[in-house]
């Protein structure tokens, strides 16, 4: 079996992660949101280093930029991730698996080695919640659950329509169908992420094998009081939608803590929005977001049931007119067991430690899970901190996990060429 670990180049990775992170709102570092400019930039730097190393490149008609090796024709097996970030995110999360993959690209070229399929390299567009009830966008109009219709309506938050906005990508919405895999056209697919918590790094291994990846349940709720004036109205006789938000955040809280739910489940109110939103005025208006994340479905099912609990309770008691959507109700993915081995013997037969472990952040390997097998490869992060500008992964475990991925794809590869 071939073995490109000694290929790997931590130089040609220094150098792209240095490049990369150079695509950022200089303002508030490191924001590379998707359908921002930075993030056309970032791109078109992107497309480039794929066509140097070799790959025949296209933009689907969602806007995820495609690289390719071998047969244009037939299934293929894939590696990729994203490289847009969240509002002063970080230099790490996604970008990892797109830079990775690209290097290991690089070093099957380098050494010669042939795999029995054609490979895909894939950086997914908009997998942060930037459009926020269909990302992660690519992946899922890749398996299907986002429909032409729904990208059609859709808005971005820099004004575009967002098929204005794939079509700056070299996209097309008219063609969004055609994204569309089916079952079997991705052979397998692999994705190396840091971990965006602690366990590894606390753990002092190198490397996770995740074995199942928590589903986000996101909502909206508005609460609707009455603004008055904030001096002359006496405290029995408010009706105050920002008192009433916080009395929802503190249920969430409350809730994903409770002993009735499996442990390990988590809720975050991430946005608040106060109108009038002025010192001297009782607020009248919040609009707001839950979201609840568990490995558990059945945890899920309750935590969400409390919530919409909870807010009626406090909207009664408080006098106030309350909504609540669900724009996102997912299911938590188990990484298939086959795949979880093939990554595990990979790493250990290039002398690597692993354990396995939950994803508790979502990828887009979990949206494509539907319709192919999928990995994830964790390396530790700093203290296990994401989604902010602190993020940091050290070089030695990108190499590292590149190494492993890298191995895994071979590994992969020479499990199905032997299957059929
Ligand atoms: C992905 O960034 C997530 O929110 O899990
Ligand atoms: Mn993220
Ligand atoms: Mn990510």
């Amino acid at each position: 079996m071939g073995n490109i670990s000694a290929a790997v180049s931590k130089k040609r990775l220094e150098d792209d992660f240095n490049k990369i992170q150079e695509f950022t709102d200089p303002l508030l570092p490191y924001t590379r949101r998707a359908f921002s400019p930075q993030y056309y930039e970032a791109r078109k730097w992107l497309a480039q280093k794929f066509k140097d190393a070799g790959l025949q490149i296209r933009v689907d008609p969602v806007g995820n930029l495609i690289g390719r090796l071998g047969s244009l024709d037939g299934p293929s097996l894939s590696m990729g991730s994203h490289i847009d970030t969240v509002e002063a995110g970080g230099r790490f999360d996604g970008i990892v698996g797109v830079l990775a993959a690209l290097e290991v690209v690089r070093c099957l070229r380098e050494t010669g080695t042939k795999l029995s399929f054609p490979l895909e390299i894939i950086d997914f567009v908009c997998e942060e919640p930037t459009i926020v009830n269909l990302s992660p966008l690519g992946s899922r109009v890749m398996s299907g659950d986002v429909t032409a219709d729904m990208v059609k309506m859709a808005v971005t938050p820099f004004g575009d329509s967002l098929s204005d906005a794939i079509k700056k990508l070299g996209g097309n919405s008219d063609r969004i169908p055609e994204v569309r895999r089916d079952t079997g056209n991705i052979l397998g697919y692999l994705e190396l992420h840091i971990e965006q918590g602690p366990v590894l790094e606390k753990a002092r291994l190198d490397l996770g094998v995740v074995t199942v990846v928590a589903a986000p349940c996101r909502a909206v709720v508005s609460l609707v009081g009455v603004a008055d004036h904030a001096g002359a109205t006496s405290m029995s006789d408010r009706r105050d939608a920002l008192a009433g938000a916080a009395e929802l955040t503190l249920a969430v809280e409350k809730i994903v803590n409770s002993p009735d739910i499996v442990q390990e489940s988590v809720g975050t109110v991430g946005s608040l929005t106060v109108s009038p939103n002025m010192v001297n005025i009782i607020p009248g208006c919040v609009d707001m977001t839950v979201e609840v994340r568990s490995t558990v479905p059945e945890a899920l099912i309750w935590a969400r049931e409390e919530i919409e609990s909870s807010l009626s309770n406090l909207a009664l008691r408080r006098g106030l007119e309350a909504k609540i959507e669900w724009l996102q109700i997912e299911e938590p993915v188990t990484v298939p067991f086959e795949m979880q081995s093939i990554i595990a013997e990979a790493a250990n037969e290039i002398g690597i430690s692993v354990m396995h472990l939950p994803s508790r952040a979502s990828h887009d390997a979990a949206k494509l899970a539907p319709i192919a097998p999928v990995g994830m490869i964790f390396i530790p992060c700093m203290e296990g901190r994401s989604h902010c500008p602190e993020e940091w992964a050290d070089i030695d475990d990108i190499v590292t996990g590149t190494k492993a991925l890298g191995q895994s794809l071979i590994k992969l590869d020479e499990h199905l060429s032997t299957k059929v």
